[in-house]
């Protein structure tokens, strides 16, 4: 697995993040087995980074974590230090709204520390931006969650430009990442500035969702049964001429980017958490690359 380090960090990522969010399924026993057979799979193959979030499965996609991370510990006494942890905070249900108070992200970063069974969190982020966040205020919370030990690192995620630049003025150390959507039916971030001031400031672009619009509705979905037909007929050309699966296309195409992009892969089937891998030695064409964004587009580049 490619590893990638974080802005001038010594965190060290596998270059494909794996993403927690689906593997408590129902929280039923037989969907407990199948997310901890996913997460076995992942860390057997090379990832190293796991992403959460205080919210997913309602606690209980973290919960599930920490009871693995429990066995694999009879195993592995040291496996908590070769991983990087990441949680979120942030959103806040009843009702629901977006939260940066000190209270609220401290208690949250303890309940996630509590049901991960982890002391420290190697990197937090808060998950949307709330609107009415005071960026001092909030330099203060990670100060305090640094200095206490329970946080080593911070980022954001679905932040845009200047909601970052306005944290990181009040922040003496460089956030690391920020997470936002990025795939193939969502690509603001190659527009809006994100994926610039990333490269500008060496954060790390971490992409949720990548392969949505293509094996599933992305969030929002505008593409018509044209555009699905398009993209579909581009992706099976390319997926012949470079030997590989159409969505492994979607995730190279993510990959060739210069800012360095991690995707963060979702899958809950172990097959897929390993093929995801392939992705990374795709040499993929700067032509073949427009091409599929012009499929994307439904019109060729002016
Ligand atoms: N920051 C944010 O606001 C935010 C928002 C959403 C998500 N996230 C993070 O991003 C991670 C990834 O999101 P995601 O799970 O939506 O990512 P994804 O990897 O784009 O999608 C995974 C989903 O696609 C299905 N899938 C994958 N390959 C497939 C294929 N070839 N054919 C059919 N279905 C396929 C998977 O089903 P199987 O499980 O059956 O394989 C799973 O349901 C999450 O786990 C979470 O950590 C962050």
């Amino acid at each position: 697995m490619q590893k990638i380090k974080f802005n001038s960090s010594k965190v060290i990522s596998s270059r494909l993040i794996y993403g927690c969010m689906r593997i408590a399924g129902d929280n039923t026993p037989a969907d407990k087995t199948k997310g901890k057979l996913a997460l076995r799979t992942a860390l057997e193959v090379g990832y190293t980074h796991f992403d959460h979030a205080d919210i997913y499965g309602a606690g209980h996609c973290e919960s599930l974590f920490g009871e693995l991370l429990t066995e694999l510990k009879q195993e592995t006494p040291d496996i908590r230090e070769q991983l990087i942890i990441t949680s979120k905070a942030g959103i806040r249900p009843d009702p629901q709204r977006y939260d940066f108070s000190a209270d609220y992200l401290t208690t949250s970063v303890e309940n996630s520390l509590k049901r991960l069974n982890v002391d420290y969190l190697d990197m937090f982020l808060l998950h949307r931006p709330d609107y009415l966040f005071n960026a001092e205020q909030v330099a203060q919370t990670f100060e305090q969650l640094k200095a206490s030990g329970k946080v080593k690192h911070f980022g954001v995620s679905n932040f845009s430009p200047s909601q970052l630049s306005l944290l990181q003025s009040a922040l003496d150390k460089p956030l690391l990442v920020n997470q936002i959507e990025i795939n193939i039916h969502n690509i603001s971030s190659l527009t809006d500035g994100s994926l610039d001031q990333c490269q500008q400031l060496g954060i790390t672009p971490i992409a949720w969702c990548p392969l949505g619009g293509v094996v599933y509705p992305a969030w929002g979905n505008t593409f018509s049964k044209a555009d699905e037909q398009r993209i579909a007929a581009e992706l099976a050309r390319q997926a012949e001429l470079y030997n590989c699966s159409t969505w492994q296309l979607i995730l190279a195409w993510l990959l060739k980017h210069p800012a360095n992009i991690c995707p963060i892969i979702g899958s809950t089937t172990p097959e897929r958490i390993v093929a995801a891998k392939q992705a990374l030695s795709i040499v993929y064409n700067h032509a073949d690359w427009y091409r599929l964004l012009e499929a994307r587009n439904g019109y060729p580049q002016p």
